[in-house]
């Protein structure tokens, strides 16, 4: 492009506008009050009628009109072109100004927007907007009412604005993302103190229900026994072996409500194995383990092997099963647990409005949904009576599939 002579007048003009452009680009970092603030610098300094910013979408697919003057600005975020679309979108096609002085019906290239009222203007000119980088961040266009023969110093300065706009624009979007992520861990934070919570709560129960019940029930056992020795040797022998079954299980429950905290079963065999092994510890039914082999993240091994265990328990406890089945899967990008079994199964809707969030039991069915649901996945449960129980845990392998 041949670059028209410049008068001392348009080079004092030209410098006057960058450097307010670059005033305006450095206020802040709201992208929205940077694009209306240069579009309104644009016309004002190049003696346009009109301005309109149309950014690319982060993936690239659309144009969205995010600055425009007066009447327009009330039209930003409304309105959207694809790639090779209109002369915007040609111009984000193929990366390269145009100008069309008059007759823009007759250009292939144009497309009318009734809201954009074209028929009130008569010529333009488009630049697109490139990252000192060359990424294209959007299209720059400028409309007079009246005919004006743009010049090329015209275009190549609307393309030195559309050059410091576009660094504004990625700094800007750098900025959104940063704050989107600090909200997103701040969130988390506040995950993370209530699964605290919960935790301490399942511990205090596990202790209260299980723990410090037998060991009342083994204390009581004791007394008999002491009664028993001088009278009823037989007796005494009696209370003492039921006292020494207690304390067993006591030491058990004890073991499990610390293994709760962390199973330390992943770290030594990896979770097929660990699966494996889970289903060895109930023999009163058959369990049966298909899964590949794969590592996954420490706190998703950890949910689906905790997952895992609970549901079984659950088959232990109410499903008089004969057989259970553990199936585990990675797919693109989310992992599948699912434990069924063939045993007599329940009414799921009535189960989960008695156990709902007030309710002071179970750290059993709520407890698994609340720990898929802070993992960003879900937790479904079908149950037919006499048909036996399926539950399925499905949870994203990054945080940003969900
Ligand atoms: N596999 C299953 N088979 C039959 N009933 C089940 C099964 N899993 C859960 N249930 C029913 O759902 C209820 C809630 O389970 P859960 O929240 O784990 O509490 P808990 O096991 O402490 O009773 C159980 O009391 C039982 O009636
Ligand atoms: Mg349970």
């Amino acid at each position: 492009m041949t670059r028209a002579r410049i008068t001392g007048a348009d080079a004092e003009r030209e410098v006057e506008l960058l450097s307010r452009v670059i005033e305006t680009i450095s206020a802040g970092l709201e992208l929205d009050v940077i694009l209306q603030g240069t579009a309104k610098l644009v016309t004002e300094t190049t003696d346009t009628d009109v301005c309109f910013v149309h950014l690319l979408d982060e993936q690239g697919r659309m144009l969205q009109l995010r600055g425009a003057t007066p009447p327009f600005d009330g039209l930003a975020g409304k309105i959207e072109l694809g790639i090779g679309e209109g002369v915007s979108g040609w111009v984000a096609a193929h990366g390269q100004p145009a100008v069309i002085v008059d007759d823009k019906t007759a250009d292939p290239r144009y497309r009318y927007i009734p809201a954009l009222r074209g028929e009130e203007f008569t010529s333009m000119v488009s630049v697109p907007i490139v990252t000192p980088l060359g990424h294209l961040v959007g299209v720059l266009n400028v409309h007079t009412r009246l005919r004006r023969e743009f010049a090329a110093a015209d275009v190549d300065l609307l393309r030195s604005v559309a050059g410091l706009v576009a660094g504004a624009i990625e700094n800007a979007r750098l900025h959104q993302r940063l704050a989107d992520r600090e909200a997103a861990l701040e969130a988390f934070a506040e995950q993370m103190v209530q699964w605290q919570e919960h935790e301490s709560r399942r511990l205090a129960g596990e202790i209260h229900d299980g723990i410090s019940q037998r060991i009342v029930s083994l204390f009581f056992h004791l007394s008999a026994a002491a009664d028993a020795i001088p009278g009823d040797p037989a007796v005494a022998a009696e209370q003492v072996a039921r006292a020494q079954d207690l304390a067993g299980a006591a030491l058990d429950e004890t073991r499990s409500a610390i293994a709760g905290l962390r199973p330390p079963v992943l770290d030594d065999l990896g979770l097929v194995a660990s699966l494996e092994s889970l289903g060895y510890s109930f023999p009163q039914f058959d369990v049966q383990v298909e899964a590949a082999q794969s590592r996954l993240p420490e706190h998703l091994e950890t949910a689906l092997y905790r997952t895992a265990q609970e549901a079984l328990q659950n088959v232990a406890k109410h499903a008089s099963a004969k057989s259970a089945r553990i199936r585990l899967s990675v797919a693109a990008d989310r992992v599948l647990l699912e434990i069924s079994d063939d045993g007599d199964g329940f009414d799921v809707t009535a189960a989960v409005r008695s156990t709902g969030p007030a309710a002071p039991t179970g750290f059993g069915l709520p407890g698994m949904r609340e720990r898929a649901e802070l993992l960003g996945g879900r937790l479904t449960l079908s149950s037919v009576p006499g048909r036996g129980t399926t539950v399925r845990l499905a949870l994203p392998l990054s945080p940003s599939a969900q």
